[in-house]
């Protein structure tokens, strides 16, 4: 059984149906990219699978469990977290602070939610900014920190919405490395990025989402030759590139 199972999920708000019978998989450790111009229903299928959305159609399994009903809190305690493609810190509270709050979902011990936190920005190279407060950092400061609260939950899997949206090179690159080290350590992911070279370097699988469906899944070297793929979202020249 895979550890994440999406069956036949479908979402309309009125008359526009977002997300049309998706199914999906994901394996244990695996990085799954998911891509799809503006609009496909990306994020309305993370809101979906994180518990934000209830699906009109279709279930979510994770770890064997229907959770299409749960609420996002119970879903985070089963080991399933998401971050927001437009992230949201504690503005006022440090680095160290808004990390807690991740790890508040296993302990209710200040000292150990503390030491936990202090271990994980040691362990991603985020250790000099532990006293800065959220609302100071850059934007990729912050999305560095949304990933490190994410992974203080002690997470089997984590749903990425844009992580690397608006950053500059060297900025997707740190990030690239912290998806990485967080993969390293067994932990499933969801990628929804624009970006393709972050996709083409971290995904062991895509799937590509138009209007709300489906239109091609496989290994990234695969599907970025596929002409349904070029003609929805990458264009010749992309294709080529990514190629
Ligand atoms: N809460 C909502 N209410 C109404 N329409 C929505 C809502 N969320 C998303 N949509 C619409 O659903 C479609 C898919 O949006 P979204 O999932 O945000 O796409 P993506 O993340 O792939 O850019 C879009 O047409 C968007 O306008
Ligand atoms: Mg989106």
């Amino acid at each position: 059984m895979s550890l994440l199972e999406v069956k036949n999920i479908t979402k309309r708000f009125g008359g526009l149906v977002a997300v049309n019978d998706l199914s999906l998989n994901l394996e244990k450790g695996e990085i799954l990219g998911m891509i799809g111009p503006n609009g496909a229903g990306k994020t309305t299928a993370f809101n979906m699978i994180s518990g934000y959305y209830k699906p009109n159609e279709g279930q979510v399994f994770f770890d064997g469990e229907n959770i299409t009903e749960l609420r996002p809190d119970q879903i985070c305690k089963r080991g399933l977290v998401r971050t927001f493609q437009v992230v949201k810190p504690f503005p006022q509270l440090s680095v160290l602070d808004n990390v807690m709050v991740g790890a508040y979902n296993r302990t209710n011990d200040d000292q150990s939610a503390r030491k936990k936190s202090l271990e994980i920005l040691d362990f991603l190279g985020m250790d000099n900014m532990k006293e800065q407060l959220a609302g100071s950092l850059s934007v990729a400061g912050r999305k560095r920190l949304e990933i490190a609260k994410a992974f203080a939950t002690d997470p089997k899997m984590i749903l990425l919405d844009e992580a690397m949206a608006g950053l500059r090179p060297t900025e997707t690159d740190e990030i690239i490395e912290l998806v990485r080290q967080i993969s390293q350590q067994g932990i499933a992911l969801l990628l929804v990025e624009h970006v393709m070279k972050v996709i083409m370097s971290l995904a062991d699988r895509i799937v590509v989402i138009h209007h709300g469906e489906k239109i091609a899944e496989g290994v990234p070297q695969q599907v970025v030759q596929d002409k349904a793929v070029i003609d929805a979202y990458l264009g010749e020249e992309a294709a080529h590139v990514a190629g």
